[in-house]
C-alpha cells in the first residue's frame, strides 16, 4: 500500500524549503515528506527507528544517499547528537510526523493494528527494545497496569479490563493481538473502533516510551535550529499535542500557527492529525 504523507502541502509550505537548505526529517518512514523536500533542492537528515523501514528507505532513496540525504537508524531522542556528529546543523527546519505509518500497520507483523488478530502483541517500533506489549500485560502487577492505563491511554473505564487481563493470564498467557481483543470484547460494553485504537495507542506509548522520546526530541530540535528555522510537529492524539504545546510555552517558542492545522482527509487516522509550527524567539 502506498502511503500518502499526511498534510504534505502544508508541511512543505510551512518549511519554506530552500535550495541547499538543511532539514531534519525526524520520522523518516518511507520518506513521503522528504521526497518533496529533496525535489525542491533541500538536504535531508532522515531519522528512522524501525530497522525494517530504515532498510527499505535506504534502497528506495539509494540515488540520493550521502549526497542530499543522510539516513540514520536511530531514535529521534538523539537528534542533537546525530546532527552534530554528521555536521548537519544549524538547520532550517525539523519535522516530526509522529506515531507509526500505514506501512508498519500493514506489513510489520508486530501487532500494530487490533484487526491483525493472529499477529503477536509486540508493538515495538525498534526490536532492540527489551519488553514488548505482551510482556507488560503478562508480568506487570494489577496496580502497575492500572497506572499504565491511567497515564498512557485516554480510556477512562479501564479497571474491569485490567482485572480481566490479570484473571485470564493465570490460565493462558496473553500473546496475540486476538487474545487482548477477546478480553476487550468481553469487558467493554459500548464497543467502537475508538476504544481499541485508544488501548493500542496507550500500549504503544508505553512500549516505545513515546512521550519521553518526544520530549527529548523537541529539546534536541530546539538546539540545532537556526534562529529563523522552523519546527513542525504533526501529532495524532491529545497526549502528544498537550506535550508539544507545553514544551512550546515552557521554551518560549513562537506559535506560527495560532490554531493547529488539521487534516481534511476522510481516513480515520489522518483525521486526527494536527500540525503545529514554531520558531525560536
Ligand atoms: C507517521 S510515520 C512517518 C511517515 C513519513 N513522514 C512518511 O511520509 O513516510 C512515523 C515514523 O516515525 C518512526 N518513529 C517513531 N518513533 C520514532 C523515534 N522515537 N525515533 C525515530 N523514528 C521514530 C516510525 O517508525 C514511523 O516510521
Amino acid at each position: 500500500m502506498s502511503h500518502q504523507p499526511v498534510l504534505l502541502k502544508e508541511v512543505i509550505s510551512y518549511l519554506q524549503v530552500k535550495k541547499g537548505g538543511l532539514y531534519v526529517d525526524a520520522t523518516f518512514g518511507l520518506g513521503g515528506h522528504s521526497k518533496a523536500i529533496l525535489a525542491m533542492g533541500g538536504k535531508v537528515l532522515g531519522i528512522e527507528w524501525d530497522e525494517d523501514l530504515y532498510k527499505k528507505a535506504r534502497i528506495k532513496y539509494q540515488g540520493f544517499l550521502e549526497k542530499n540525504l543522510f539516513l540514520a537508524n536511530k531514535n529521534f531522542a538523539q537528534i542533537e547528537t546525530l546532527a552534530k556528529e554528521k555536521n548537519f546543523y544549524p538547520v532550517d527546519g525539523v519535522l516530526f510526523d509522529l506515531g507509526i505509518s500505514m506501512e508498519q500497520i500493514e506489513k510489520s507483523g508486530r501487532g500494530f493494528s487490533f484487526k491483525k488478530v493472529d499477529e503477536p502483541l509486540d508493538l515495538r517500533i525498534n526490536t532492540k527494545i527489551k519488553m514488548n506489549a505482551a510482556y507488560y500485560l503478562n508480568y506487570w502487577s494489577k496496580e502497575e497496569l492500572y497506572q499504565i492505563f491511567a497515564k498512557n491511554t485516554e480510556v477512562t473505564n479501564f479497571k474491569p479490563l485490567v482485572d480481566e487481563i490479570v484473571r485470564r493470564r493465570k490460565f493462558k498467557p496473553i500473546e496475540k493481538v486476538g487474545d487482548l481483543v477477546s478480553i476487550i470484547n468481553d469487558k467493554i460494553k459500548q464497543k467502537s473502533e475508538k476504544i481499541y485504537r485508544q488501548i493500542w495507542q496507550g500500549l504503544r506509548i508505553l512500549v516505545n516510551d513515546e512521550l519521553e522520546n518526544l520530549k527529548k526530541g523537541l529539546e534536541g530540535a530546539k538546539k540545532i535550529l537556526k534562529q529563523e528555522g522552523r519546527l513542525l510537529v504533526i501529532t495524532f492524539h491529545s497526549l502528544e499535542d498537550r506535550l508539544v504545546k507545553k514544551f512550546a510555552f515552557e521554551n518560549d517558542l513562537n506559535f506560527l500557527t495560532k490554531k493547529p492545522i488539521i487534516s481534511l482527509s476522510k481516513k480515520t487516522f489522518e483525521r486526527s492529525a494536527k500540525l503545529r509550527v514554531f520558531t525560536l524567539k
